[in-house]
């Protein structure tokens, strides 16, 4: 048996909100914090614990919030301070957790201390930012994800000098070398914690140190720059600096977005000991269907499930005795989980959404869904480009226009890859914006909302995808095994089934899961562990034949235990 320890956030089921796309009631189009409170009863019938809110701070849009510039006011368009007090308030008489997005790579480059530190060289804000002074020629070779030409420099006139930006050429990075910049975050966490939010979500924590001589790239990164972006010389002075200045006083949970971190890196970033943070979400999954370096480009061959299994089960050990794993299967920056790693078609859709509901929910580690994943939400394909709004599609398709662009293609990869297929609003009703807005929403509304993809539908239908998330969030709720217990994967060789047990004190469970489109025969021997006894399948059909014998029908989901 483990000998981890117990604790809300590893309990927690998290549920993330996108807010400009969960509910607006100002009528402008774009979600707000009064429309989160307005749905806060349908979130708590759930079963989760946690909300993850995406950034909700005033910022000029260019990257949807994730471009800063206060981080301690709200952005109109969403409401006021006092809608989010209310929010926190409302969320905490609920029992329910919230997490706050902290985005600290970078600002907005309309944040004060940007404008300040553009404006001379000897600015007291100047060295809050990366600067490469013209004199010294072209600066080394960085890479940005937004950038249409790729290029991490940004020549300003006013200074004769160029900044960096990992992202876009509006998202400045901060220069966390700067002791009055880990400062100003340090006393900015504590605003927020002041006011008793619960946890933050660290956007590309592993990022923030950067060597500022900004060495050549050294060519084993040349066109992969995600693993010497993930490891700059002082990021775990930083985050301990950050845990004992900040973290350490308060009960709180964090879970830093870590593109970039290896396994082998795994435990300085969340052995207890180390006093870090509490779980990051690594990115095996998310690169899976990709082609290799191209993070945005999918490979031409179908991902297999021997290789999804391996990365599940490689994690999971790692985490056995030290640290603990955060499971997710999508979020804002990805397509959705149905359509990525299930299956959206008619016939398969309902049953290949719960299956992946029961995945997470069976798994050790904290699972996060993001909205509309409950009642599975799919991708929206769009087919034009003036139907994308987010800047990543934007400016890889700018960029490739210069290269003569093959439209087609590219469109063909977006609706697969985009960001946006998981920004869509969240579909309520049948109504005509599927009750999302009464406005033109900012982004379209995925015309399956009239095809039974909405809440209000699938509450009154006992076999919907919602009420089955439900079930099974309360399996786990009830079965601490599920959360805690050690994890043995079965038939690793399979293409098609994807088996485990748990094991936790006297609970034992086996967890069956056909990912494929035809019934599969799955025969496997409990020597010492009992008679399976069926806890929760996603169809009604009984899987389990003679002993040992089963069945499983086309994405069917079983969770046994035994005795
Ligand atoms: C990761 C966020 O999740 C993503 O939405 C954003 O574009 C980048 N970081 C930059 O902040």
């Amino acid at each position: 048996m483990s000998n981890i320890s117990q604790t809300w956030w590893k309990e927690g089921i998290v549920y993330q909100i996108y807010p400009r796309s969960f509910k607006d009631t100002s009528g402008n189009g774009v979600g707000d914090l009064k429309g989160i409170i307005s749905k806060l009863d349908y979130i708590k019938s759930l079963g989760v614990d946690i909300i993850w809110l995406c950034p909700i701070y005033q910022s000029p849009n260019d990257d949807n919030g994730y471009d800063i510039s206060d981080y301690q006011t709200i952005l109109p368009e969403f409401g006021t301070m006092a809608d989010f007090d209310e929010l926190l308030f409302q969320m905490h008489e609920r029992g329910l957790k919230l997490v706050m997005d902290l985005v600290v790579n970078h600002t907005s480059d309309e944040h004060r201390w940007f404008q300040e530190s553009k404006k001379s060289r000897d600015n007291p804000y100047r060295d809050y930012y990366h600067w490469w002074p013209a004199e010294k020629g072209t600066p080394p070779k960085r890479f940005s994800y937004f950038d249409v030409d790729g290029d991490a420099w940004k020549y300003d006139e006013t200074t004769d000098s160029y900044y960096l930006h990992y992202f876009s050429i509006k998202q400045p990075d901060l220069k966390w070398e700067n002791p009055k910049v880990r400062e100003e975050i340090h006393n900015m966490m504590h605003f927020w914690f002041k006011k008793d939010v619960d946890g933050f979500r660290m956007d590309v924590i592993p990022f923030i140190s950067k060597d500022d001589t900004y060495p050549e790239l050294p060519a084993e990164f040349e066109g992969n720059f995600i693993p010497f972006y993930a490891n700059g010389p002082h990021l775990h002075e930083y985050l301990h600096e950050i845990n004992t200045k900040v973290l350490s006083h308060y009960d709180v949970m964090t879970v830093g977005e870590a593109p970039g971190v290896s396994r082998e890196d795994a435990h300085l970033f969340v052995d207890d000991a180390r006093k870090e943070l509490n779980m990051f979400f690594h990115f095996d999954l998310m690169a899976l269907d990709r082609d290799g370096d191209e993070v945005f480009w999918m490979r031409e061959d179908k991902w297999k499930l021997t290789e999804f299994k391996k990365i599940f089960s490689d994690w999971d050990e790692i985490f056995k005795t030290k640290g603990w794993g955060s499971l997710y299967l999508s979020n804002h920056d990805f397509p959705r989980a149905v359509s990525r790693w299930g299956n959206d078609a008619p016939e398969h859709w309902r049953n290949s959404a719960t299956l992946l509901q029961t995945f997470l929910l069976t798994m050790r580690g904290t699972p996060y869904f993001v909205f509309g994943d409950e009642i599975g939400m799919t991708n929206i394909r769009f087919e034009n480009i003036s139907d994308y709004r987010d800047i990543n599609t934007l400016n890889r398709y700018e960029h490739l226009k210069q290269q003569v662009i093959d439209e087609v293609t590219f469109i063909e990869n977006e609706k697969e890859a985009s960001r946006d297929n998981a920004r869509t609003p969240m579909q309520w009703n049948e109504s005509a914006q599927a009750g999302f807005t009464e406005a033109t929403p900012w982004i379209q509304v995925n015309q399956n909302h009239k095809t039974g993809v909405n809440v209000a539908q699938q509450e009154n239908d006992p076999r919907s995808v919602l009420n089955y998330f439900r079930e099974i969030a309360q399996l786990r709720k009830t079965h601490l095994g599920l959360v805690y217990g050690d994890y043995e994967e079965l038939l690793k060789d399979s293409e098609t089934v994807y088996a485990y047990t748990r094991k936790w004190e006297d609970e034992k469970y086996l967890i069956l899961l056909n990912f494929s489109t035809t019934s599969t025969p799955v025969d496997l021997s409990f020597e010492g562990m009992g008679t399976p006894q069926l806890l929760l399948s996603n169809v009604a059909n009984k899987a389990l034949q003679t002993e040992g014998s089963f069945a499983l029908e086309p994405y069917q989901a079983c969770v046994y235990t035994f005795n």
